[in-house]
């Protein structure tokens, strides 16, 4: 094979077959085919795309060109669930507990990641004693025992797709739907999921910020999740404003305990019943959405979820009386509420900027190698459709630092205050399956 003749046969949009694609991704993998050919390729599949036979060829390629995650010693269907990416979004420190209080093995691998919080493993990390660093033997243990155990990033995981995408971004080609969502889906499958929930945001802080697009990609990662043997569902779910109040590390373990504990942000607490009743359907623990969603309901109302969470803690070195008294958790030394300065109706919360925001006070990692402060972050006191009063707390900023002006200067600006508003964004958009 020679890959001159396959970029031109993808350029002049004939079907590549299974055993081209794997000499595609194996070739750049191995370096033996250069950068400017893939780029060649890259680009023409931007153009002309991929069918669904490509795309789930691409992706089971990109799996196979590092290592795989082993789960088959976990009892039960492993569901795994990804975001692609929003502002405060708390979900998965609800959710894992929440569907494992069910009977759903969550064995989570998780990263830190950069962005304007920390990730999962960070937010976690907020509570004392709080560790990732467990053997494998350890990690399955606990997911039988308790159904829940997180993990940090470990082994070499589809070396070929972080090539690959280092690659898209300096050649404009990130933005194409079949290497996005095979891109996406790889590393799930790599990671040992046998069935997988997507919840697409859209919205200003989403990466897809038209539901057209969001759409799409949804779909895309439903087909390819399904037809390479993986149970795939996913919700298209807005962000077009920070899902909760809470934007910051150890401000969103205190909103996950309170969701936990039905005390929590209803948009919150409804993403996480609708993702949650399709990880149960996934796992085969209830027969229906609605069968699901009324076991989560009752996780929550009997306390199980909470006690789960506590166990879960525990078991990996944590202090789990912070879900009693917050006061345990990092806390910040300054408080500073952001007043409004007129009354009306608050009519959009720009969640990229007021992530950008969360940021400046620390509360994410702007290189691999920066500190974050688990102390620091936002918590919102409006929603879009909220009435407020002249001077009253449109949120509260929680600071190490005294000065927060160029903070607050980003928070006016992404906050808009109107006399009235046409409608308010709907939570969930659409569901796909
Ligand atoms: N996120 C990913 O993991 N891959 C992409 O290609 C785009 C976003
Ligand atoms: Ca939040």
């Amino acid at each position: 094979m020679r890959m001159v003749d396959l970029i031109e046969k993808k350029r002049d949009g004939f079907e590549l077959t299974k055993q081209e694609i794997e000499y595609i991704v194996a070739g750049f993998t191995d370096e033996s085919i250069p950068d400017y050919q893939m780029s060649a390729f890259t680009m023409a599949v931007f153009f002309v795309g991929m069918t669904d036979q490509e795309r789930a060829h691409l992706t089971l390629a990109m799996v196979e060109s590092g290592d795989q995650i082993q789960l088959s010693d976990i009892e039960g269907v492993k569901v795994d669930k990804h975001s692609t990416g929003g502002v405060g979004d708390t979900t998965t420190l609800v959710l894992a507990p929440l569907v494992a209080a069910v009977g759903v093995p969550v064995a989570k691998m998780s990263g830190r990641g950069l962005g304007h919080t920390g990730g999962t493993i960070d937010k976690l990390e907020s509570i004392a004693g709080f560790h990732v660093e467990i053997t494998t033997d350890e990690f399955v243990k606990l997911v039988n025992q308790n159904k829940l155990a997180v993990v940090g990033q470990s082994g070499n995981l589809t070396p070929a797709d972080k090539k690959l995408y280092a690659l898209r971004d300096v050649t404009a080609t990130v933005n194409s739907i079949p290497l996005i969502a095979s891109s996406i889906m790889s590393k799930k499958i790599a990671a040992g999921a046998d069935a997988i929930v997507l919840d697409v945001k859209t919205g200003a802080g989403a990466f897809m910020e038209q539901l057209d697009d969001a759409r799409e990609l949804a779909k895309a990662m439903v087909q390819i999740g399904n037809n390479v043997g993986r149970n795939t569902m996913a919700v298209i779910s807005d962000m077009s404003q920070p899902l909760g109040f809470a934007i910051g590390n150890a401000l969103e373990v205190q909103e996950a305990i309170d969701t936990l504990k039905g005390k929590g942000p209803a948009d919150l607490l409804e993403l996480c019943l609708v993702l949650g009743s399709q990880m149960v359907v996934l796992a085969r623990k209830a027969s229906t959405l609605e069968e699901a969603r009324g076991l989560l309901e009752d996780a929550i109302a009997s306390g199980r979820a909470l006690e789960t969470f506590k166990v879960f803690v525990q078991s990996q070195g944590g202090d789990p009386s912070v879900a009693d008294d917050y006061n345990k958790l990092p806390q910040a030394k300054f408080k500073i509420d952001l007043p409004a300065k007129r009354a009306g109706v608050v009519s959009a919360i720009e969640a990229d900027e007021v992530g950008n925001a969360a940021m400046l006070l620390g509360a994410g990692r702007a290189t691999k190698d920066s500190e974050i402060d688990l102390a620091v972050g936002l918590l919102l006191r409006k929603k879009i459709g909220d009435k407020v009063s002249e001077g009253e707390s449109l949120l509260t900023i929680y600071s190490n630092s005294e000065d927060v002006e160029e903070v607050k200067y980003k928070l006016y600006n992404s906050i808009k205050i109107s006399d009235t508003i046409s409608d308010v964004p709907p939570l969930v958009y659409e569901i796909i399956q």
